[in-house]
């Protein structure tokens, strides 16, 4: 099926994994968004831009995508940090946070859902979630109600979906703990803030970590199902 994918974070981590194992598929285009700059090739083009910003993600316009299948948004980038608890965040830190892993999901959905409308294209609406979105991690409140956030908002996006009888699926899927940048980020927390210090730490050690193209594989095998909803990862 001819697949066309806005995927944001395409520049490592996960992300980069999604590219990579989409771009394996002759069927798939892909526009990575991020801050980095990133080579384009024959079926991958990437527009820079700072999910933080306000105004470059509203004035993000999606493509038309004529032909193609299905069309598929995956709002991957997301950040981590501020790691410390309340009462030791600095405002601008919160805002940054929310604006990348709850705000520009919400302002992409709002706009790939009405750029795609009338498109007779399957549309598929992956949000990478987290198991923080389920239980309180030490440090982590503000990532942790973001990602909550981003669950029920894909959860109300599927509501409504099918209250229109619109051809969309929504998945919120939590990909599990994977070796990426951002596990870097929370291994180097300090320790005096964040009790899970330790457990992160050993998670590494004991070479527990997913390795991303699994992951990868893992989310390409699901946008060609009929999942839709909440999904975990295992393995
Ligand atoms: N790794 C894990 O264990 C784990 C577990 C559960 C959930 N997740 C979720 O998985 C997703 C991907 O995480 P990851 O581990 O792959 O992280 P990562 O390696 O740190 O990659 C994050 C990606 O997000 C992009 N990004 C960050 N800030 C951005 C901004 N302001 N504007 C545009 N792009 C921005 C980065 O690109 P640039 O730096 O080029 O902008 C990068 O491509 C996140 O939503 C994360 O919450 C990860």
């Amino acid at each position: 099926m001819k697949t066309s994918v806005i995927l944001t974070g395409s520049s490592q981590g996960i992300g980069n994994a999604l590219k990579n194992e989409f771009l394996k598929d002759e069927n798939y285009q892909v526009l990575g968004l991020a801050r980095s700059v990133q080579s384009k090739s024959e079926r991958f083009d990437t527009k820079q831009i700072d999910l933080s910003e306000f105004e470059k993600v509203h004035g993000f316009r999606f493509p038309d995508y004529e032909g193609s299948e299905r069309i598929v948004l995956v709002n991957n980038a997301g950040k981590i940090d501020p790691i410390a608890r309340m009462g030791h965040l600095s405002a601008e830190a919160i805002q940054e946070n929310i604006s990348i892993n709850l705000t520009a999901p919400a302002i992409l959905i709002n706009a790939f859902l009405k750029a795609y409308e009338n498109h007779p294209a399957e549309k598929v609406i992956i949000n990478i979630s987290s198991g923080a979105a389920f239980r309180t991690i030490d440090a982590w409140s503000v990532y942790c109600a973001t990602k909550a956030g981003l669950e029920m908002l894909g959860d109300a996006v599927q509501d409504e979906q099918e209250y229109l009888g619109a051809n969309t699926r929504v998945l919120n899927i939590s990909p599990g703990v994977v070796a990426t940048s951002m596990q870097e980020t929370i291994r180097g927390a300090d320790g005096s803030e964040f009790k899970d210090l330790e457990k992160f730490k050993s998670l590494h050690e004991e070479g527990i970590l997913k390795n991303p193209e699994k992951v990868a594989l893992q989310i390409k095998n699901l946008i060609e199902s009929d999942q839709r909803g909440k999904v975990r990862l295992d393995g």
